[in-house]
């Protein structure tokens, strides 16, 4: 399976700055071979339709942060599954653990999100972990398998890639504190096993990414699990080189 490096840029960079950014990007990965692995990078929405053009030819697919459940009608201020498509989104992240916790969205949130994702023909990066708390009570597991599941019940993936699950323990974002390789792999082994039960034929081929404080020099260890597919990287996406050096380490 290819490594998947998916960066998340959050609340960040105005659309005149991509650019650069991209150029960076290009100029960074000059000695990587991009036949390894595949790379996207989830910007917000006012940056999509441009970077669709600036990404265009280079090897890096687009995608979004969040999505309207709805597909259409009278909810201002939501951008539905077809839309980014339309623009040119291969990738949608679905369920981060800043949108659980600053947005209030449930399961059932995140569910109906997923589903729309796959209606359009878009592939959900679907976010799934604990809180510090939980884990120190010993429900990590148990917390992050919920999620699974209740964001997949009764949803038909009809391909291995038409699904990604990033596994990000709330505790670790944007903190600096990463889990260790072995508890990456312990969770994310955990989440493979879930899934053989939700889709037995598929789950060994859908990509389970690790994300929280994935950087250049911790890349190589978490990446090295037979679990972790790849991952989905916050902070070090801001910086192209910084991206760079993890795809470097795929
Ligand atoms: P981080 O963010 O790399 O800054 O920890 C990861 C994420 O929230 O997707």
């Amino acid at each position: 399976m290819k490594p998947f490096i998916a960066a998340n840029w959050k609340l960040h960079k105005l659309p005149s700055e991509m650019d650069a950014w991209v150029k960076a990007l290009h100029t960074a990965l000059a000695g990587v071979d991009l036949e390894r692995l595949e790379l996207a990078l989830c910007a917000p929405y006012t940056h999509l339709p441009a970077l669709h053009e600036a990404l265009r030819g280079g090897g890096v697919k687009l995608g979004a942060q969040d999505v309207s459940a709805h597909d259409q009608g009278a909810y201002t201020g939501e951008v539905s599954a077809a839309m980014l498509k339309d623009v040119g989104v291969h990738y949608v992240i679905v369920g981060h653990s800043e949108r659980r916790e600053y947005h209030r969205e449930d399961d059932a949130l995140v569910h109906a999100k997923v589903e729309a994702v796959l209606g359009s023909g878009l592939v959900p990066i679907l976010c799934v972990g604990e809180k510090l708390g939980e884990r120190e009570a010993g429900q990590a597991e148990a917390v992050t398998l919920q999620q699974l599941e209740a964001a997949l019940a009764g949803l038909t993936i009809k391909t291995a890639d038409g699904l990604v699950v990033a596994y990000e323990p709330v505790w670790a974002i944007g903190t600096g504190k990463t889990a260790t390789d072995s508890d990456a792999q312990a969770m994310c082994g955990s989440v493979r096993g879930k899934l053989r039960e939700l889709m037995p034929d598929l789950a060994d081929d859908v990509r389970v990414l690790y994300g929280g404080s994935m950087k250049g020099d911790n890349a190589g260890g978490l990446l090295a699990q037979p679990d972790v597919n790849g991952g989905l990287v916050g902070s070090a996406s801001l910086d192209a080189a910084s991206l760079a050096e993890i795809a470097a380490a795929c």
